[in-house]
């Protein structure tokens, strides 16, 4: 571990952006810090991380993301709790799970020393990056794509990871309103949907697009095979509390397996909430609505937090959800949040000090 520590080397920038930055008022993934860590994979293996500033990068018009689109990337967060001690929230399943994204595009897999070491020298350089505004992280993304060149489709020799961080707040703006749809699918067994891949993203793009138009903010995915099974959103997994019970879908081929997800599961089993990881259906979701018993629905996600949704669109109906006093979502994000940011003890071993 040590080692490749030691070895990075860091380039700091000449200025500074940060006094133009209003962190009181910030949006998401806007405002990029002062540096970015860069690690080349080339004759078979990664090269030494470097900090370096933040600046464009320049690539060869036949490297293979921009034809065969061999990228793969992860979402994570640093939180500067009151005395200015900064945490990360479970960053080796960020970097376990970019590795298993990798695999399946046939991108090497990034040493976890590589991984967490460069993003912790990253962070101490751009540490008064980090807001304490309330509600805002410093939004952080590890990415990976092909440099390598050539119109052959097969992989590439040669990659590059760069992480690169954004002071942020809300994913959202305001009430989240979705569209349950079934004339596009995002996933489809034996494909890429499990991985965080660039090119599950482009392909929502579009039919989210289409939902937007119509007053949505997300597309809530079903299975490709029936469009009968809620499957997950463009930007994180999805939560539907039927009475009492919490329901989420079992992740699979189609689905990611969200770090937000897994641990709200298991909050919430902490906080005695009835929780199944089950399939559910569409029509189960809008018989529940009729018949009053659909409480609420939220995603969950690193960007998204806990999102409650407040209406869905399904074959051109529309399903309020209530207003509730004391929510499940408002509950599990003050119980997630508080981990995050240092305000309560961590009893499950989640948050990572810088
Ligand atoms: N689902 C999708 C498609 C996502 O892009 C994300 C965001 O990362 C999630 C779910 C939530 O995953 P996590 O909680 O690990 O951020
Ligand atoms: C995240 O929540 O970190 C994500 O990657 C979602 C993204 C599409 C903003």
């Amino acid at each position: 571990m040590d080692t490749i520590a030691n070895a990075i080397t860091i380039e700091r920038a000449k200025t500074s952006k940060i006094d133009q930055v209003d962190f009181n008022n910030l949006a998401f993934g806007k405002v990029l810090t002062d540096h970015m860590l860069v690690c080349d994979y080339k004759n078979g293996a990664w090269e030494t991380p470097k900090v370096v500033p933040y600046q464009p990068i320049t690539l060869d018009p036949s490297a293979k993301i921009f034809h065969y689109g061999q990228s793969v990337f992860e979402g994570m967060k640093a939180y500067k709790d009151s005395e200015e001690n900064v945490w990360l929230f479970r960053p080796l399943d960020n970097h376990k799970r970019i590795n298993i994204s990798s695999k399946r595009l046939a991108i090497p897999e990034i040493p976890e020393d590589y991984f967490m070491e460069g993003l912790k020298a990253l962070l101490k350089v751009d540490e008064q990056w980090i807001p304490t505004s309330e509600g805002s992280s410093l939004y952080i993304r590890p990415f990976i794509f092909a440099t390598g060149t050539g119109f052959h489709a097969s992989p590439a020799d040669e990659y590059k990871m760069i992480i690169a961080c954004a002071p942020s707040g809300s994913y959202f703006a305001g009430k989240v309103k979705v569209l349950i749809e079934e004339t596009y699918s995002r996933s489809a067994n034996g494909g890429v949907g499990f991985a965080k891949a660039g090119g599950n993203y482009a392909g929502q793009f579009y039919p989210t697009q289409l939902a937007v138009e119509k007053g949505y903010n997300q597309v809530i995915w079903t299975d490709d095979n029936t469009h009968e099974y809620i499957e997950e959103a463009g930007a994180m997994n999805i939560f539907i509390r039927i009475n009492d019970t919490l329901i989420t879908s079992p992740t699979s081929d189609r689905i990611l397996d969200g770090i937000t997800r897994k641990s709200i599961i298991e909050i919430a089993k902490d906080e005695n909430i009835p929780v199944e990881v089950r399939k559910i259906t569409v029509s189960e979701v809008v018989e529940a609505s009729k018949n009053g018993s659909l409480k609420e629905m939220f995603g969950a996600g690193t960007a998204a937090v806990i999102s409650p949704i407040s209406g869905f669109g399904y074959r051109n109906e529309e399903y309020d959800l209530p207003e509730l006093e004391n929510s499940y979502a408002a509950l599990l994000k003050k119980r997630i949040t508080d981990i995050q940011y240092n305000k309560v003890e961590d009893k499950f071993g989640w948050r990572y000090k810088l």
